[in-house]
C-alpha cells in the first residue's frame, strides 16, 4: 500500500512538470510570435529607435515631437524637410548626424 503512494506520487509530480513545461512553451511562444509595438518617448511621442536621442535634440525646441509624428516621407522627402528645418534654423548637420538622423525619420515615419 505505502509503495502504491509513492509510485502515484511520483506520477502526479511527473504531470505537473509537464504542466509547467507545456504552460512555460505557450507563454513563451505567444510572446515571441505578438509584434511588439516600438517603445515610444513620453515627452515628444517620438518611436524610441537609433537616432532618437538626436533628433530630440535638434528637432524638438521650435516644434513638438507631433510635427515630426504626423510627417511621412521617403527618404528623399526627408531629406529636403531636414534641409529646409537647417535653413530655417541656420545650423548645418555633418554627414554622419544627417545619416544618422535621416536613418530615423526614414526608418520610424516612412512613406505609407
Ligand atoms: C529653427 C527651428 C526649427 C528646427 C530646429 C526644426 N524645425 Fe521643423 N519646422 C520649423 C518651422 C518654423 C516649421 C513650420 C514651417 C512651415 O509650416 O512652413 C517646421 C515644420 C516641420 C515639419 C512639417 C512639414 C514642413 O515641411 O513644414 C516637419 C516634418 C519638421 N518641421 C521636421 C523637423 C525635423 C525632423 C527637424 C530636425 C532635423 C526640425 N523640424 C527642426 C522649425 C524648425
Amino acid at each position: 500500500m505505502k509503495h502504491l503512494s509513492i509510485s502515484r506520487l511520483f506520477v502526479i509530480k511527473r504531470l505537473l512538470n509537464i504542466t509547467v513545461a507545456v504552460l512555460t512553451t505557450v507563454v513563451v511562444s505567444t510572446q515571441t510570435c505578438s509584434a511588439e509595438p516600438p517603445p515610444i518617448d513620453p515627452d515628444t511621442g517620438l518611436i524610441i529607435d537609433k537616432g532618437f536621442k538626436t533628433v530630440d535634440a535638434y528637432c524638438v525646441g521650435c516644434h513638438t515631437g507631433k510635427k515630426i509624428r504626423e510627417h511621412h516621407a521617403t527618404r528623399k522627402g526627408w531629406q529636403a524637410t531636414i534641409l529646409k528645418m537647417q535653413q530655417t534654423g541656420e545650423w548645418k548637420f555633418d554627414a554622419a548626424t544627417e545619416k544618422l538622423v535621416l536613418d530615423y525619420l526614414s526608418n520610424n515615419y516612412p512613406q505609407p
